[in-house]
This record gives C-alpha cells, structure tokens and sequence, in this order.
C-alpha cells in the first residue's frame, strides 16, 4: 500500500542522521534522483483509486518535502564544515596571532633618557671593558696606592699581579682614562656601564649596579660649565623647577669636587622618609679633573681643563619610578617587570 510504504520512507527519513558528504549524497541518490523513492511514489500514486488520490496526494506531498528539506539541511552542514576545513588549513585572509610584547627594563629606560639629554649637548656615547686593570680602575685617577677603595672588601679581583691587579670596574670612571688615552681633547662623552663591588646584597646596596660617567675637557671649561650643564641636566630629566645645590666633597681623580643634590622628587623639599625629612636627595659626585689624571692620561693640564661626574643609575632611576629595593632591578620578577614602558618592535 503507497500509505504504507509513505510511513516507513517518511520514518527512515527523519531517523537519517548523514556523518559525512558521502551519505549526504547517498541519501540523494536513494530519493531524490529521476529514479529514486520519491519519483517512484509518485508514478504509484497515478495508479491509486480517486477517493485515495484526495487524502494522499497531500501526505505524498509533504513526504516529497520532507525528503527534499532534510537533503538541503544535511548538505549545508557539511557545505559548512567542509568550507571550514579548508579556511583553517591556509587562509591567509585570517587575522594573524596575537604574541605578547616585552617592555623595556627600567634601568634602560632611565639609561636611555639620560643618554638623549647629554646627546642633545654634544656628548657622545663611549664604553669601555668591565674587567679592568688597576691603572684605568685606581692609579691613573689618581688614588693612592693604600687607598681603601682598593681593599679586598671592596673590590672583587679576578687576579693579583703585583702592581697591576685585574678587578672587575668599581665605578665608570675607568672609562674616562680609556677615553683620553686613546685621543686629544677636545672630548665631551657619557659613559654608561655596569659596575661592581663587593657589598652585601640588601635593599639598599647590591654587589653589582649601574652607572653613568661624564666627561668634558677642553680649553677653558671652568665649574660653572660643570653647574650649568648639570643644572640642565636635571631640569629635563626630573622637570623645570627641580632645585640642585652643590656641597663640597673629595674623590681623588677631581679638584675641587662636589657632590650635587636636587629637590625630593617625591615631596618637592616638603620632607618626607625618602629625604629623611631635608627635602633634598644626592644623586651624584663631580668636579674639575684632577691636573693628574689629565697628565696620566697624556693631557697638557697647563692647556686644558675639564669636568667630570658620576651618576647610579639605579638611584636616578629609584627617584623617578619610587622604587624602594634595589633587589628588584635583578630579581627579573614579570609582576614588577611589565609595568614599565612596552616594547615597540
Ligand atoms: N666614581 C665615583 C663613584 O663611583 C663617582 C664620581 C664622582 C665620578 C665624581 C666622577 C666624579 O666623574 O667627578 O662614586
């Protein structure tokens, strides 16, 4: 009986459930085509009595939808999923995927600023070797040969050899002798590097550290160069209106020397813990060089004259950002790390 027959397709039908294109297309070829169920019911139903021919052509009907919609729906899913499998394999038309950028350490940062500030004043950019010999770390910036600086508890030697020892740099200021032995002034350089000493690590103090050494020598620079250069410095570093003063002080390889403090930073010389309540902060040493280091260094002290001056990095950079331990600057902690400026590659 066709009724009969309409129930049972009609059942397979709603129970076909295609995995794949290929029973996609069997489905198709067992309903659908010239040959198939559907066109094979309905030449049956030329042949059925009038009465049955009323009720029946309409579940013929619907039967031919049914089978008609349940191919299109199963042919746009797997249209959909096959299309899919292709995009993901190589569309390049895919937006691309998102990498994590670094940002830049806050030593560089600082390191960096202070550069372009002395660039802009004509200062070029020299280095010299962190393993250093006596003569460039001690002897020729003059500091005498029982100097407490060239203590053991001081200084870490990589070798003794009598007389010219092999240490790794105290401070930046070796630089400077390197930079004058090697050519005639007129020299104005920043010399920025890692320095060592031999100190117990704690928030305060840390065997390794940062520095920026200046250097300008040349006929006729006298100490209010040194002032107005400095004075400079500070107001594009920390802003217009930071205070300095200057303090007389003593390092072997300048005469006279100073040490320079500027304005708290953080209280604006209100007086706070930071500046243990003076309102003012050291953050460097300088002075005219020493007529002895120019004349170790091959100078004529009788024509030229000079300044120079040291600076922590790590203190400029604890002023600027409000850091308060030192250790962090080496403890690579990603937490402490990524809130600095990003990298942009
Ligand atoms: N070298 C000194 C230090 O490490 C800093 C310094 C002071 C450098 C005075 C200078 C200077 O060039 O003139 O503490």
């Amino acid at each position: 009986m066709l009724q009969d027959k309409i129930t049972q397709y009609s059942q397979e039908i709603n129970e076909f459930t295609p995995t794949s294109a290929a029973d996609v297309e069997q489905f198709r070829l067992r309903f659908l085509v010239s040959k198939g169920i559907v066109k094979s019911l309905f030449d049956e139903f030329k042949s059925v009595s009038p009465e049955e021919k009323r009720t029946l052509g309409k579940v013929l009907n619907d039967f031919k939808q049914l089978a008609e919609l349940k191919f299109s729906e199963a042919q746009e899913q797997f249209a959909a999923s096959a299309a899919k499998a292709e995009r993901t394999a190589d569309d390049l038309t895919l937006p691309g995927v998102g990498f994590q950028l670094g940002s830049r350490h806050p030593l560089s940062l600082v390191r960096k600023e202070i550069v372009e500030i002395f660039k802009k004043l004509g200062f070029i950019v020299a280095e010299g070797p962190e393993i250093e010999d006596d003569w460039h770390n001690f002897s020729a910036l003059n500091f005498p040969p029982e100097h407490p600086a060239r203590d053991m508890q001081d200084t870490f030697f990589v070798e003794k050899k009598d007389g010219n020892d092999i240490a790794l740099r105290t401070h930046t200021s070796s630089v400077q002798v390197r930079l004058m032995e090697m050519g005639k002034p007129p020299f104005r350089a920043i010399m920025p590097g890692r320095v060592y000493r031999n100190e117990a690590i704690s928030a305060r103090a840390h065997c390794f550290f940062h520095q920026v050494e200046g250097l300008y020598v040349d006929e006729g620079v006298s100490f209010a160069d040194l002032k107005q250069t400095l004075y400079h410095f500070v107001q594009e570093l920390y802003g217009e209106g930071t205070k300095v003063r200057f303090r007389p002080s003593y390092f072997p390889f300048t005469e006279p020397s100073a040490e320079m403090d500027i304005s708290c930073t953080i209280c604006k010389g209100e007086g706070c813990q930071l500046c243990k309540y003076s309102g003012w902060v050291e953050i460097l040493g300088c002075g005219m060089v020493d007529p002895n280091v120019l004349e170790n260094c091959g100078i004529d002290s009788k024509k030229y004259t000079g300044f120079a001056f040291g600076m922590g990095i790590e203190r400029i950079t604890n002023l600027k950002y409000e850091i308060r331990d030192l250790r962090l600057f080496s403890e690579n902690d990603v937490r402490f790390l990524s809130q600095f400026e990003t990298e942009i590659i």
